[in-house]
């Protein structure tokens, strides 16, 4: 399946997949302003019958890219969608020349954290309680700082 890129129109359908896939999910004028915004991509998976179904956010900095967002929903796991949009932002990395790509994840989040590793994500650090608790009067949760640095860098230090 091929990754297409999202625009407004699709905000809709990017908060609903959002909402089955995560716990904080953002809400469609979200989308829709992410959307809007030019250091932004949004790519997403459609099934044969026009359903989104995998998305990934990307926001572009001077030198990197923070992976803002990626999700699969249910039903679909495991059949390599998230690799399959992973590759596509391995790709925009090399095609747009930034250095790294970075990204959060939620230090008990073991199949984003099993995906990352997978691509050859290595961890930078920890962010102490950075999320709130996955469920109402428990602990906030830390965060894992992960990146990917491309094999020959840009620079010609
Ligand atoms: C993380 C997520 C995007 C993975 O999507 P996916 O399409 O199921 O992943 P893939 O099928 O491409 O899996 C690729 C590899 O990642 C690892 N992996 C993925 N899910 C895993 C799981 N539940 N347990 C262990 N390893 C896992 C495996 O190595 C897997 O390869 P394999 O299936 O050959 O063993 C999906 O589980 C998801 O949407 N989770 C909720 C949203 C989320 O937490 N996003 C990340 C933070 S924004």
């Amino acid at each position: 399946m091929t990754p297409v890129a999202l625009g407004p129109a699709q905000a809709v359908a990017m908060a609903a997949l959002d909402r089955r896939v995560r716990m904080d999910p953002w809400s469609e004028a979200v989308y829709h302003a992410l959307a809007m915004r030019q250091e932004a991509e949004l790519w997403g998976i459609m099934s044969d019958a026009g359903e989104l179904i995998a998305m990934m956010v990307l926001a572009f900095g001077p030198w990197d890219i923070e992976l803002e967002l990626i999700g699969v929903d249910v039903d679909w796991r495991r059949r390599g969608l998230g690799e399959c949009l992973l590759a596509l932002a391995r790709e925009r990395l090399e095609t747009t020349r930034r250095e790294r790509l970075l990204l959060e994840v939620r230090h008990s989040n073991q199949p984003a954290r099993a995906l990352y590793e997978r691509h050859g994500f290595r961890i930078d650090g920890r962010r102490r309680a950075y999320y709130e608790a996955p469920a109402p009067g428990g602990q906030r949760e830390d965060a894992i700082l992960m990146s990917l640095t491309l094999a020959a860098p840009h620079s010609p230090l």
